[in-house]
């Protein structure tokens, strides 16, 4: 099957997004304004992706006044491209990168790039560890669950050691959308926040924005984005950062919460526990007696898809719904009724027993979240083994297992 006929099949059962990009088939937001025809590349009038002075540097310029104090770069090659490129201008002066917890593989792969050696140290153990100047502090706010901490403190700790803070924000591009959302760590003075637009806010996939406090530590940024992303606009994905951002300065919560209630009875209605994140754009859902996986499977079932299932639950990125946007709203409440959770026994099993004991080729990676659980060169327990195997019972994809096991079975 074709590419086209698959995402044609989809829209033909309606299907219902709870995920990313947050423009959830285009029924949020603005993104009709956007033609296909947009799609040019950079004639004269249209400036330059990585040294701005025109109507890019002017998009830029808009997107720094999120939070005074900063500059900013739109970046249409994701987040990612941000994570590389900051943590590559930070090392140029900095040699010390300490990771906070669990970080997205994006973080993993910048470190592997610059072979440096990193500190893994926990959220609680922050305000003890002795930062000094050669510090960077990597932290992941919020989490893919949409968990937010006290950052204010932990930023204000590593900046009184003369320390860096890089902010991976790529699931908190809303934040401060209205008051009754977290707050970016921006507020804070973080020294570089990157943030997917296209996550929390009605932006084409890919569409990000890195922040950065200094103009010497921008420069630096950009030299590294000049070699990390693509050199073509994508004025399309630009396109979509500018009207994530308008949205972003417009929006008005009052229809979102009443959304969110209606949605939050309707799961409850149906026996469905909801646990509301840090982040009223988040729901992790749970039933008794089932596993989450078994509850995404019976959603799919009735065409909603979900963002991601974890052993926390299942969870949902809520629309912004707002006056005007055109989800299907009444469909969701009907599907959600009708849902109902059967358990499955799923047998297919691979024995992986021929791991334990062998190196990881690559970093193995259940996606999503996209958290290295094994990296590359690390010995595979028999610990490991099983996670895995139960990871793949529930059909959760782990990418670097196929070229791991091809490379201890085919030789
Ligand atoms: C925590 C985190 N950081 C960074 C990224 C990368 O973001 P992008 O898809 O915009 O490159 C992701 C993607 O899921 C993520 O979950």
């Amino acid at each position: 099957m074709g590419l086209l006929e698959k995402l044609n099949e989809l829209k033909s059962a309606h299907a219902i997004s709870m995920h990313v990009p947050g423009h959830k088939s285009k029924t949020i937001g603005n993104l009709n304004d956007i033609e296909i025809s947009f799609d040019m590349t950079e004639i004269p009038e249209l400036d330059n992706l990585h040294e701005p002075t025109e109507i890019l540097s002017e998009l830029n310029e808009r997107l720094a006044k999120k939070h005074e104090g900063y500059h900013a770069q739109a970046l249409v090659n994701g987040s990612t491209t941000g994570v590389l490129s900051g943590l590559h201008a930070l090392y140029d002066e900095s040699k010390t990168i300490y990771i906070v917890d669990d970080a997205h593989k994006s973080v993993h792969h910048a470190i592997e790039l610059l072979n440096a050696v990193p500190k893994t140290i926990k959220i609680s153990e922050i305000l003890e560890t002795p930062f000094d100047e050669k510090s960077i502090v990597v932290l992941t706010y919020p989490t893919y669950h949409g968990d937010v901490y006290d950052i204010e403190k932990m930023i204000s700790h590593a900046h009184s050691k003369g320390g860096k803070v890089f902010v991976d924000e790529a699931h908190g591009a809303h934040f401060d959308i209205t008051e009754n959302f977290p707050k970016s760590s921006m507020n804070f003075g973080a020294d570089i926040v990157v943030q997917s637009y296209h996550k929390g806010l009605p932006s084409l996939t890919g569409a990000s924005v890195v922040f950065v406090k200094d103009k010497h530590t921008m420069r630096r940024v950009m030299k590294y984005i000049d070699i990390f992303e693509t050199s073509s606009p994508s004025y399309l994905s630009l396109l979509s950062i500018e009207s994530g951002h308008a949205f972003y300065e417009e929006f008005d919560d009052e229809v979102f919460f009443l959304m969110r209630k209606s949605v939050k009875n309707a799961l409850e209605d149906n026996n469905i526990t909801v646990e509301e994140s840090n982040d009223p754009a988040k729901f992790i859902l749970n039933i008794k007696n089932h596993s989450p996986y078994t509850l995404e499977k019976a959603f799919r079932k009735h065409n909603i898809y979900s963002e991601m299932v974890t052993d926390r639950g299942v969870l949902w990125c809520l629309p912004l719904w707002h006056d005007g946007d055109t989800f299907p709203f009444d469909l969701l409440l009907e599907r959600i009724s009708m849902v109902e959770v059967k358990e499955e026994q799923n047998t297919k099993t691979i024995d992986l027993s021929v791991l334990i004991g062998k190196k990881a080729v690559r970093n193995i990676v259940p996606y999503p979240p996209g958290v290295p659980i094994i990296k590359s060169g690390d010995l595979i327990t028999e610990r490991d083994v099983t996670e895995i195997m139960q990871l793949r019972i529930n059909n959760v994809k782990i990418e670097g297992l196929e070229d791991t096991l091809d490379y201890y079975t085919e030789r």
